[in-house]
């Protein structure tokens, strides 16, 4: 039997019932469903809507039916349109007739946005966990290569020297701010929208605020039309997500590049990398291209659903049931994912002697412009000065170090013997000691910094 089959002559067509049924997944929210329909039962009791006796008989039913769930033995029923039906539905079976007193005052409205809140916010939790075990596995990798050197690309093209623990450090930071924007959005959520109704509100003298507390919310929700349509933090997980899984993608991209043998700088771990069926020689980077394509699904998801919002007229509508497929997708896609990147930054082969080789003394140029500027010359001179040397070399067929002190003089009078001294791959990353820098003493700072951070959490 449906929840609301009273007005109607006939039974609704099967084909409607396809598109109209969310059992097949928002039966994940059975544990949150029945949290929420324990605490209902109190506060409807305490209402003086129920009696004490009839409260604890439908608490130990729904205690009966959480058990069903968590031992796999609930079976459904072909008229279980949802969750919330599926649970009322099993309730009433053991307990009888009471059961249909649960829902008094309460609808599927603002039962679905509480159930919902709920399962988001330990989405939340255990997607935190998972973002803080990778922070924690680029610092393990960070710290033992604060003085592993390797080249720093802008355009992809040759830059400065940097040191490998300020790269694999710069994800530490996208992924804090993902976690503080999670844990924010978490903190804006807690809002009980039980007690809501349908639209209206509720007209049972229910004490909104001690069944919000009971549930864990930190506050209830101030206006009922908006109570049970709103699904902002429903987008704000989706975006939170987007953006995690958009910094993974950028990580991917930089392990895929790095481990292509042009560049060689790191191996994947063989339990993490992948082949060919055809050609033998293939070691391929699939999960980190994963890692790159399923940002564009979580991208999605977010799109897709902020498009579902967007046009919808006052309190609830059904386009809002689109939301739990958009938000389990997205965080099932990061709960496979990360593990894997975790394992992949933990178990990564680095190869500084390629790294080292990567080093061009092009990429100490802007050092010689600063040389210029030490030594009274304006830094846009310097510039100019140290872009004909680059030229002068590259006619000549030879590295900087190699053009002979009165050629470098002929550009500018500055240049003396000491300018041997710029071209030192680890002097240059050495002087970068300012906060933020890629000098190995700015590192053990920033890494410091990142523990400090994390202690914070
Ligand atoms: N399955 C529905 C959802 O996810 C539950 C709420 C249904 N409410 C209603 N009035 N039809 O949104």
């Amino acid at each position: 039997m449906t929840l609301w089959g009273g007005r109607f002559a006939e039974p609704s067509d099967a084909d409607l019932r396809a598109l109209n049924d969310s059992i097949d997944f928002d039966k994940r929210m059975y544990a949150e469903d029945i949290a929420g329909s324990i605490a209902y039962a109190r506060a409807i009791a305490n209402a003086g809507i129920i009696t004490a006796a009839e409260a604890a008989t439908l608490v130990e039913g729904l205690r009966q039916v959480l058990a069903e769930f968590e031992a796999g033995t609930f079976v459904l029923q072909v008229a279980d349109e949802d969750i919330h039906t599926a649970v009322e539905r099993r309730l009433t079976e053991l307990v009888g007739a009471v059961g249909g007193k649960l829902h008094t005052g309460r609808s599927r409205n603002d039962q679905v946005a509480t159930d919902f809140r709920l399962w988001v916010a330990g989405a939340i939790d255990r997607t935190d966990a998972l973002l803080r075990a990778l922070q924690e596995a680029l610092i393990a990798k960070a710290e033992p290569n604060l003085e592993t050197l390797m080249p720093g690309y802008t355009h992809v093209q040759p830059a400065q020297p940097i040191t490998v623990a300020h790269w694999l450090m710069s994800f530490f930071w996208m992924l804090a701010r993902d976690r503080s924007r999670l844990q924010d959005a978490k903190r804006r959520l807690l809002v009980s929208p039980l007690g809501a109704g349908a639209l209206a509100g509720t007209p049972f003298a229910v004490d909104r605020a001690a069944l919000a507390a009971e549930l864990g919310f930190t506050s209830v929700s101030q206006n009922s039309l908006d109570a049970v349509s709103d699904r902002d933090f429903a987008a704000e997980l989706l975006f939170c997500l987007a953006l995690a899984g958009t910094h993974l993608s950028r990580l991917a991209e930089d392990v895929i590049f790095y481990s292509n043998p042009l560049f060689g700088f790191i191996t994947l771990n063989d339990r993490y990398s992948t082949g060919s069926s055809l050609m033998p020689q293939k070691r391929n980077a699939d999960p980190m291209e994963l890692a790159r394509g399923k940002a564009g699904r979580l991208i999605g998801r977010l799109t897709g659903f902020l498009t579902t919002l967007k046009g919808l007229p006052s309190t609830y509508n059904k386009d809002l049931q689109e939301d739990k497929e958009s938000v389990f997708d997205s965080v099932d896609t990061l709960d496979r994912l990360l593990p894997v990147i975790i394992a992949i930054v933990d178990t990564l082969n680095l190869n500084p002697d390629r790294m080292r080789a990567a080093l061009g003394e092009d990429m100490l140029a802007t050092d010689m412009a600063d040389y210029l500027v030490r030594k009274g010359l304006p830094f846009r001179q310097a510039h100019h000065v140290v872009g004909q040397v680059v030229r002068l070399a590259a006619q000549e067929g030879v590295v900087m170090s190699a053009l002979p002190l009165e050629r470098l003089q002929a550009l500018s009078p500055l240049f003396s013997d000491d300018v041997q001294s710029v071209f030192d791959f680890g002097a240059s990353v050495a002087r970068r000691q300012a906060v933020g820098g890629t000098a190995p003493e700015a590192v053990r700072v920033q890494i410091e910094a990142a523990r400090a951070w994390l202690g914070a959490q």
